[in-house]
C-alpha cells in the first residue's frame, strides 16, 4: 500500500490557551516501511516550525498524538523565548514492532518531512542521532543537527546540558546567594545525551552528584568516570540534594513528587516537566525555585536554529546560550516580587513574543536590509 497521509487544519488546542490553536497536524502511514508518525506545527508567526522528532514506543496513536501537541506548543514557547525566528513544531515517530529496516522508516519519515515543503524543519530528539538525520536529508533539505563544514557533527544536546549548566548557576546565584556549584548536590534523572553531558560539566566544577537511570551502564560509567553517587529511579526525586535536574522525562513533577522533593532549585532538560500548571504552585507553596523546562533547555535549538541561520560559530552560539542566565534571572526576579509563578511568567513571557514578532521581524530588516 502506498504512504498515506491525514491533515488536520486548526484542530487542537491546549484547554489553557484555546485562542492558540494547533495549525497543523499531519498523520503520515506508509505501510511497506510500517513507518508512522504525528507532525504537529503549533505556530509559524516567528517563521517555519523547528523542533526535533522523537523516535520510540507509544502505546497507541492518541498517546503519540497527545506527545506531538504538547511538545511542539512547548517548542513555539522556546524558540519565541530564545529569540529565534522560527516557529514552534515537532515530529514522533511510533517505533515499529518488529523494525526490520529503521532506514527505511527513517527515509519515509524525510518525505513526510519534505511534503510540508519547509514549514517544518526537523532536527534529533530523544531517540534520534546526527546518523539519523542524514538519512532523513537524503529525502528533504528541511533537517538540521547535521555535521557542519567545521567539523562538528551536529548534535544539539551538548548545547542544551551548556545551557541548563549556564541557567543552573544563576538559579544558584537567586535560591543560595552564589553561582558557584562547587560543593553543591546535584541530583540527575536521566544520564543520556543531555543528562551526561551536564553531568559532566558538574563534575568539572565540583558539584556532588547523586545520578539514576533506567540503564545500568549509564550510572556506572558516571559512577567510575564522575564518581556519582547511584540510587534507584524511584528515589531520585527524593534525594537529598541541592538541585534537582530531571533529564529523562516529562510530568516528573506532579502531586505525588513534589511534597517528597528535597531539592530548592529544579533546573533539567526534560520537556513538559510539570505534570499540570497546578504543579508551578504546588511547587512555589514548598518555597521550591523552578526554572521552567522551555526557557532552560533551549541550548540544542538555539544550535541547530543559528546553524540553520548560517550564524552556528563558536562565538554566536555561545552568546546566545549565556543569554538563558539573564532571562532565568528575569524570570525569578519578577516571580519573587509578583507572587506569579516562573513557569506561568515565562509562558506569558513567551507568548507575548510569539505575537509581537512582526515588529520585531520589522527591526531585524532594517538592521540587516
Ligand atoms: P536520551 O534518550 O539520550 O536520554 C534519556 C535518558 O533517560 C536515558 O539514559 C534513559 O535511559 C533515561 N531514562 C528513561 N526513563 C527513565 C526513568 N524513569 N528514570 C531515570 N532515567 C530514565 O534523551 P536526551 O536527548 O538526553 O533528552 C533528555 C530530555 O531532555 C528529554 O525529555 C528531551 O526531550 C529533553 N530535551 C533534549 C534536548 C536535546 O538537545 N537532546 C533538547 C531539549 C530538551
Amino acid at each position: 500500500m502506498p504512504t498515506q497521509a491525514s491533515v488536520i487544519d486548526h484542530p487542537f488546542a491546549n484547554p489553557e490557551h484555546p485562542q492558540s490553536p494547533h495549525e497543523r497536524v499531519l498523520f503520515v502511514s506508509d505501510e511497506p516501511s510500517g513507518m508512522q508518525c504525528v507532525i504537529a506545527i503549533h505556530d509559524t508567526a516567528r517563521g517555519p516550525a523547528y523542533g526535533g522528532c522523537r523516535f520510540t514506543r507509544y502505546p497507541d496513536v492518541q498517546a503519540a498524538l497527545t506527545d506531538a501537541l504538547r511538545l511542539s506548543e512547548g517548542m513555539s514557547l522556546k524558540n519565541a523565548l530564545a529569540g529565534l525566528p522560527f516557529g514552534g513544531g515537532k515530529a514522533v515517530l511510533i517505533q515499529p514492532d518488529p523494525m526490520p529496516d529503521r532506514e527505511a522508516v527513517l527515509r519515509a519519515f524525510g518525505d513526510a518531512v519534505e511534503s510540508l515543503a519547509g514549514r517544518y524543519i526537523t532536527a534529533e530528539d530523544v531517540g534520534t542521532s546526527v546518523a539519523d538525520m542524514q538519512t532523513i536529508r537524503s529525502r528533504t533539505a528541511h533537517v538540521g543537527g547535521l555535521p557542519d563544514d567545521d567539523g562538528r557533527d551536529g548534535d544539539p544536546s551538548p548545547y542544551t546540558a551548556m545551557g541548563v549548566h549556564i541557567a543552573m548557576r544563576a538559579g544558584a546565584a537567586h535560591v543560595f546567594g552564589n553561582e558557584s556549584l562547587a560543593g553543591r548536590t546535584v541530583a540527575i534523572q536521566g544520564l543520556g545525551s543531555v543528562g551526561y553531558s551536564l553531568a559532566e560539566h558538574l563534575a568539572r566544577e565540583g558539584a556532588r552528584l547523586v545520578v539514576a537511570d533506567v540503564d545500568a551502564t549509564r550510572t556506572e560509567r558516571a559512577a567510575r568516570l564522575l564518581d556519582a553517587e547511584v540510587v534507584g529511579v524511584g528515589q531520585i526525586a527524593a534525594v537529598d540534594c541541592d538541585i534537582f535536574a530531571p533529564c529523562a522525562l516529562g510530568a516528573v513533577l506532579n502531586e505525588r513528587t513534589i511534597p517528597a522533593l528535597r531539592a530548592r532549585l529544579i533546573c533539567g532538560a526534560a520537556n513538559n516537566q510539570l505534570a499540570t500548571s497546578a504543579d508551578g504552585e504546588r511547587l512555589v507553596g514548598r518555597g521550591i525555585t523552578y526554572l521552567p523546562d522551555f526557557l532552560v533547555n533551549a541550548g540544542g535549538i538555539i544550535r541547530v536554529g543559528l546553524a540553520h541561520l548560517g550564524r552556528g560559530d563558536e562565538v554566536t552560539v555561545q552568546t546566545a546560550i549565556d543569554e538563558i542566565a539573564t532571562r532565568a534571572q528575569a524570570v525569578m526576579t519578577l516571580a519573587d516580587r509578583s507572587g506569579q509563578t516562573p513557569a506561568r511568567l515565562a509562558d506569558a513571557w513567551a507568548r507575548r513574543r510569539l505575537r509581537e514578532f512582526d515588529a520585531e521581524l520589522d527591526r531585524e530588516v532594517v538592521v540587516h536590509g
